[in-house]
């Protein structure tokens, strides 16, 4: 199976880390393409991306063909010893396509067309928007399975197109037979006895559309799975095209960070190489570090621990913020050189030049409309000498394991957003970023895994909250915790099963076993707007939710709420090698607790001491020291080392200036 190792690491090569970006040459005059890749080369661009937009230039009218253009463009990134990971251009169907087939544009929840004008506009399941794209790209992969230049395929674009219209209506229902086999089974799994909801015929069911009130939660969780599915069913039929004409060479599609669209764990298992677009608020440093770490540790763990890619991120500003600030100088090499930390072994950004018409002219590029001579390139040329740098030392190393395993899935995020919830303010994806983030302020080794993982070979599990959680899930925390495991679970937990069937007793009983609950009689929502934002525990206040839970025997209470409705009610547990938090507490106290735990579990910070801001990684036989703040910090490293990034030795200490970096090897 091809790897982002054979770039990487090709035989006979020194190692390289990839390093380039999106790049949009026909929206420029052909007399700048050489220009734009001699500035590549002096910048250190290993690999550009094309084509990601370009089908309306392919195909200007149904079934032409113009290659020629990109026939030179290919030819001309060769010839200066620049690689390309071309794109199939489906994302972005040409005008001529919803003129001639309105069926391909999609419809949403109000039964409203998105129109062509944009991008994305495509019916996932139309059979003209499949066949038109099934065309290009095997034309595209046929016209460059042999082309020197390219190294990888890049399918589609951030796949994220719901439709509710005609066309996904035909399949849905075609994937809910395929699910429950009878009307019957159906009926009976979504509970369409509730409010007259019950279906005498297949064809009356239709995508969740909009409606009178709340719809039915178990239809509305069917429907986020059929999108996830029926979007990686178009992924697949492009892949497949292209790995008939290129078996050798890897393909991906570019994930949107965390995007609840997608089903993540499924739809990196079909891929070669899993990569991912990120792009936190430069206006907040600390913050947007984090959700790098966060990004990162979710896709290397996509990618099954190996090698990934960061496909776009920003030089600068981005232009879809209400207000879109440009990274400070410094900061785009310090979150280039994380990611690096946290596995990735290539980074690309969207885009190498800004483009100066259309939606996106204010968006930032690694050159910037201030050209060769702006800051923004001369980062770009310095990210480039530290990346070829690294290279030769990173290129395949891993992120070493297993470290604390964060459990996340999307299907219970899914079922926990439906409507007629008890609370509007919890959400599992800012559940699970709240708990990354306590464990990347300590310093904690993090990965994220599935509940279905072997989670056997790490010390310690968390799981901030599974609202839903199936049989297989459970089996796997029991297995684990009695095969001494050390497990700490969040509230409002194995409450649901997978069809979003409440389990009773307020959570799965063998849940309830392990965890030392015997029944939750009340969920009690603490609304972060009113007077009760704060439930005081003693030793810290719980926000968000709590609990009235009733302990089983054997559990030992840590905290208990005080005050309050549940005065006296325990809101801490521990039970075995397990302890259940039923709310959520301030960040301070979740890092204490969460650091106690991994204490006990024998995992401890990558370095300790660390001045306030500074992220310690390891990664192979490294150390990546990164430096969040804007003060000069003194780091201690005790031993000899080498800094990989300036060359220097290292004795003891390290300073790093505002956003500065170090990459130390044990001196030889
Ligand atoms: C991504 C997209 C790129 C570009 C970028 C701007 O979502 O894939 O094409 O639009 O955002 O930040």
């Amino acid at each position: 199976m091809p790897r982002l190792d054979d770039l990487t690491r090709p035989p006979g090569r020194p190692a390289r880390l990839l390093y380039g970006g999106d790049w949009n040459p026909e929206q420029w005059p052909e007399e700048t393409w050489a220009e734009d890749l001699r500035l590549m080369r002096r910048a250190g661009v290993t690999t550009v991306t094309l084509g990601v937009f370009s089908w309306a230039r392919l195909e200007p009218e149904p079934g032409a063909r113009e290659f020629g253009w990109l026939d030179r463009l290919m030819d001309l990134t060769r010839a200066h010893g620049i690689d390309v990971v071309l794109a199939t251009p489906t994302a972005s169907p040409p005008p001529w396509l919803g003129r001639r087939h309105p069926e391909t544009l999609p419809r949403d929840e109000d039964g409203r067309t998105e129109w062509w004008g944009s991008r994305q506009h495509f019916a996932h399941s139309s059979e003209a928007y499949r066949a038109h794209a099934a065309a290009i790209t095997e034309d595209l992969a046929a016209r460059y399975a042999g082309h020197p230049a390219l190294v990888m395929w890049h399918i589609n674009n951030e796949y994220c197109t719901y439709d509710w219209g005609d066309e996904a209506a035909r399949t849905f229902r075609g994937w809910l037979r395929d699910r429950y086999g009878t009307l019957d089974a159906l009926n009976t799994t979504w509970g369409t006895d509730f409010w007259s909801q019950r279906y005498a015929s297949w064809d009356e069911i239709l995508p969740p559309r909009r409606a009178h009130y709340l719809r039915n939660p178990s239809h509305v969780l069917d429907f986020r799975r059929y999108t996830s599915d029926l979007l990686l069913e178009c992924y697949r039929a492009e892949r497949d095209i292209v790995r008939k004409h290129t078996p050798h060479l890897p393909v991906t599609t570019n994930f949107m960070p965390f995007w609840s669209g997608q089903d993540g764990w499924a739809w990196a298992a079909e891929e070669d190489v899993v990569s991912v677009d990120v792009y936190p608020d430069p206006a907040d440093p600390r913050a947007g570090a984090h959700e790098n770490a966060f990004v990162a540790d979710l896709t290397r763990a996509e990618a099954g621990g190996r090698p990934w890619m960061v496909m776009e991120q920003a030089a600068g500003a981005v232009n879809w913020r209400t207000v879109n600030r440009p990274k400070p100088e410094g900061l785009n090499r310090l979150w280039t050189l994380q990611a690096v930390a946290r596995g990735a072994d290539a980074v690309h950004f969207f885009q190498w030049r800004p483009s100066r018409q259309g939606a996106e002219k204010f968006h930032s590029g690694m050159i910037g409309h201030s050209g060769a001579r702006g800051r923004g390139y001369r980062e770009t040329v310095r990210i480039g000498a530290d990346l070829a740098r690294l290279g030769p030392r990173v290129a395949g190393s891993r992120v070493p394991g297993p470290g604390i395993a964060l459990l996340h899935d999307w299907h219970s995020w899914w079922a926990g957003r439906h409507e007629g919830a008890l609370s509007g303010h919890l959400d599992q994806g800012d559940l699970v970023r709240t708990w990354h983030r306590a464990l990347w302020e300590a310093g904690l080794p993090v990965t994220l895994a599935h509940p279905h993982h072997d989670l056997a070979a790490h010390p310690l599990v968390v799981l901030p909250h599974l609202y839903l959680l199936d049989d297989t899930a459970v089996a796997n925390l029991e297995r684990y915790v009695a095969g001494g495991g050390r497990l700490v679970c969040g509230f409002f937990t194995g409450v649901a099963d997978p069809h979003d069937r409440i389990r009773p007793g307020g959570m799965d009983a063998r849940l309830r076993a392990l965890l030392g609950i015997d029944r939750i009689d009340e969920w009690w929502p603490l609304d972060p707007d009113g007077p009760d934002a704060r439930a005081d525990c003693g030793t810290f206040r719980g926000t968000l939710w709590s609990e009235e839970l009733v302990p089983a025997p054997g559990a030992e209470i840590l905290a208990s709420y005080r005050g309050g409705p549940l005065d006296g009610r325990p809101a801490v547990l521990r039970h075995g090698r397990t302890r259940y938090l039923s709310t959520l507490p301030e960040p301070r106290a979740l890092r204490t607790l969460l650091a106690e735990a991994a204490h006990e579990a024998g995992i401890h910070p990558v370095v300790t001491g660390l001045p306030d801001g500074v992220e310690a990684v390891r990664r192979g036989d490294l150390l990546f020291l990164l430096h969040h703040g804007r003060d000069p910090v003194t780091v201690r490293v005790p031993g000899r080392h080498r800094d990989l990034l300036t060359g220097a030795t290292v004795d003891d200490t390290v300073t790093l200036d505002r956003f500065g970096a170090a990459v130390l090897e044990e001196h030889p």
